[in-house]
């Protein structure tokens, strides 16, 4: 069992009598009997501590959860081994929160599940190995879990939907469109050939120093852009969209995030503004960055519907897209894709906010689908490993950009 030594700071194996006394520490309710598969789910891929305990029906019966955000505002980004430091510290605690919370005794769970693929390697190492620890005191089944699978399926455990169906996940470190045929069956259609939007929102947000803004200062980037483009223009600069001549599902926002470093310092010479000062003109440039994101995001998204229905991948009338992530929260550009999907006639579907970003209930929901297709549940995890980069099911982007595809323009009037 891992206890944290809060002084040192490390994480090490502690006595049989300790283990004893974790566990004795949950709630154990002899009289209660489940007659269904319960699953523990754990991520740490990246910088929030999560757990969750959710049972087959889709039943979130307990979860806890630690944020870093605020402690990597003020560091200006994630630095890994704070991350891994900070999971460390809260890890033991989330966990027993979310089975506390749940009611459920470890000895009633029917597997733990764990994000090992993709995410920061010193922060993916914290959730595995504390996961371990427990599946082999518990002697229970382990699932490992591939945390964009998670993301894409988390919209099974708040709608009916069936497969196939198509996803667009954006977040600070992803940025991907896929078809999803089954719960391990995902076909890659395009993903970020540079960085992932929110990223792009977040560097954005630091270089306009919106951390100093009165109205944004707790915000994580994506949402003090949306909060501020509220009141700006997104039409006072002019800006060329990227990958025009691209026909794939790729996307790329380094180009749109140099443009704009450009415009923010040449209004700081025009408003005689010094870097790490709040311009005049931010709201209109936040404006400007969602707007110019939006439409990238919608004309790649585009390519890939029209893609499928031309391969039959979906159906013609009435296909799912779901679109989850951190990003995924901006209600502009939620506006803009149901621009997109009802042009299209096809449903847009998004995970209500708390889900779309990192969280332990699609780690644990992605366990019992897994549970219930009988897929990837380890009994002996001799070897097992973390896998910071791994990509997503079957990569078929080359393909989408032999189909060439034209996108016929839409109305973007969001
Ligand atoms: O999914 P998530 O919690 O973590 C991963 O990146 O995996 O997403 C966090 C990202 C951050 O980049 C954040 O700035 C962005 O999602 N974000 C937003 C909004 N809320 C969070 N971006 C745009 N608009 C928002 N309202
Ligand atoms: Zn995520």
């Amino acid at each position: 069992m891992l206890i944290l030594n809060k002084t040192a700071g490390v994480v090490f194996k502690t006595s049989k009598r300790k283990v004893h006394e974790f566990l004795q520490s949950f709630n154990f309710h002899p009289g209660t009997q489940f007659f269904h598969k319960i699953v523990l789910g754990i991520e740490t891929s990246c910088d929030d501590t999560a757990a969750a305990v959710v049972d087959e029906t889709g039943n979130v019966l307990g979860e806890a959860i630690h944020s870093q955000t605020q402690v990597h505002l003020k560091t200006g980004g994630i630095i890994p081994p704070v991350a891994q430091q900070l999971h460390r510290e809260n890890i033991q605690r989330i966990v027993q929160e979310a089975l506390s919370a749940s009611r459920v005794s470890p000895g009633e769970l029917s597997a733990i599940a764990t994000t090992t693929k993709p995410g920061l390697a010193l922060s993916l190492g914290v959730g595995l190995s504390f996961s371990l620890q427990l599946v082999d005191q518990l002697k229970k089944p382990f699932i490992p879990i591939h945390h964009m699978e998670a993301h894409a399926l988390t919209i099974r455990l708040t709608n009916k939907v069936e497969f196939p169906f198509l996803v667009l996940l954006i977040s600070g470190g992803h940025c991907l469109l896929a078809l999803v045929q089954g719960v391990s069956d995902f076909l890659l259609l395009g993903k970020s050939l540079d960085i992932a939007p929110g990223d792009m929102l977040d560097k954005v947000a630091r270089r306009l120093s919106l951390t100093k803004h009165p109205e944004c200062s707790t915000m994580s980037g994506g949402k003090a852009i949306e909060h501020l483009a509220k009141q700006g223009n997104p039409f006072n600069f002019d800006i060329k969209p990227a990958m025009q001549r691209a026909k794939n599902c790729d996307f790329s926002f380094t180009g749109l995030q140099h443009i704009i470093d450009k415009i923010i310092m040449q209004k700081e010479k025009e408003e005689g503004v010094e870097k790490g000062h709040i311009l005049s003109s931010a709201a209109d440039i936040a404006a400007t960055v969602q707007h110019t994101t939006a439409c990238h995001i919608v004309k790649r998204t585009h390519r890939a519907i029209l893609f499928c229905k031309q391969r039959d991948l979906l159906p013609q009338r009435n296909a799912v897209l779901v679109v989850s992530g951190g990003v995924a929260s901006n209600l502009y550009i939620r506006r803009a894709l149901e621009i997109l999907t009802n042009a299209t006639k096809c449903t847009l579907l998004c995970p209500p906010p708390r889900l779309c970003t990192d969280n332990g209930i699609m780690i644990a929901w992605n366990g019992i689908e897994r549970l219930r297709a009988g897929l990837g549940i380890l009994h002996d995890v001799e070897g097992i490993r973390y896998e910071p980069k791994c990509p997503l099911g079957v990569d078929i982007s080359k393909e989408v950009e032999e189909a060439a595809i034209k996108v016929p323009r839409l109305k973007m009037k969001i």
